[in-house]
């Protein structure tokens, strides 16, 4: 049987053109959730949502960069018109470049890539969430997932310093949104996941993702429909009174 546990929201993630945040739309939209699909490459959000119409869901999408205040303002105002006031964000949009399969060592690190980073990975998720929130807090509802990474607690020699810093910050981030905006019946978690079969997978040699399935306890990478899976719990009823919180999507490889 269908679990329809989020019929009547409306769901917004970002990044949804591919890897991790097309899972999350696609089991949204399973749980009965009408769903808008953000990312900034046009031609993957655009066929996500065709596919996801053709099964039957109600969806829309906005082509915008995360990073770009003015971008997601006019995004979130277009899809809200057309399925209702956003109640449930997820965000999930984060890039972790690389240089020939590894990443740049911080001595060698353009500033420029710096800044698209933080721009993308930190400064995307409070541009979400500053658009957003307005309209939570006056209808004192709200749930908020924001994609932080096993990156954020623990050293990976995979990622850059850009990477680990931005994924760190959103713990931070999350914790205070969920102080600020508790009063307000608005939720904010976070998720760290590990390892996980996705497009971003490819940027780093096989070898590399090999490494870190023999170290992790359950001893393989985990799938984007594992992390939507625990995406969907902590915006669901289910955890109703679960906020500030940081959940390891990662088969046991980081244990605080
Ligand atoms: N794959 C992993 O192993 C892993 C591990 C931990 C955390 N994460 C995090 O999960 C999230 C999703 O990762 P993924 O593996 O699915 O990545 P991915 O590269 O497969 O997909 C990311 C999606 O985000 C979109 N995107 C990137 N920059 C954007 C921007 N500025 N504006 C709008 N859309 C943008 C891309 O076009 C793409 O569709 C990221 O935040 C990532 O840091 C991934």
């Amino acid at each position: 049987m269908k679990n329809l546990r989020h019929a009547g929201r409306v769901v917004l993630v970002t990044g949804a053109g591919g890897g991790i945040g097309a899972a999350i739309a696609r089991l949204y939209c399973e749980e009965g959730a009408s769903v808008a699909l953000v990312d900034f490459d046009e031609a993957s959000v655009r066929q996500q949502a065709a596919l996801l119409r053709e099964a039957g869901h109600t969806v829309e999408w906005a082509n915008a960069d995360v990073a770009q205040y003015d971008a997601c303002a006019r995004a979130c105002a277009q899809l809200a018109a057309k399925l209702g006031p956003i109640d449930t964000l997820i965000n999930n949009a984060g890039v972790s470049p690389k240089h020939n399969g590894a990443p740049a060592p911080v001595w060698e690190m353009h500033p420029q890539e710096w800044e698209r980073v933080v721009g993308i990975n930190l400064t995307g998720s409070f541009n979400l969430v500053r658009v957003l929130t307005p309209s939570m807090v006056e209808r004192r509802f709200g749930r908020i997932v924001n994609m932080s990474s096993v990156a954020g607690s623990a050293y990976l020699p995979i990622v850059a310093v850009h990477y680990s810093a931005t994924k760190a910050a959103i713990i931070g981030f999350t914790r205070h949104l969920a102080g600020e905006l508790g009063p307000y019946g608005i939720t904010a978690n976070a998720l760290a996941p590990g390892r996980i079969e996705t497009p971003m997978l490819k940027t780093v040699s096989a070898q590399a993702n090999q490494a870190v399935a023999a170290e992790t306890p359950l001893r393989r990478l985990g799938t984007p429909l594992e992390v939507a899976k625990v995406a969907c719990f902590l915006t669901s009823n289910e955890s109703d009174f679960v906020t500030g919180q940081v959940v390891d999507v990662a088969g046991g490889w980081l244990m605080r």
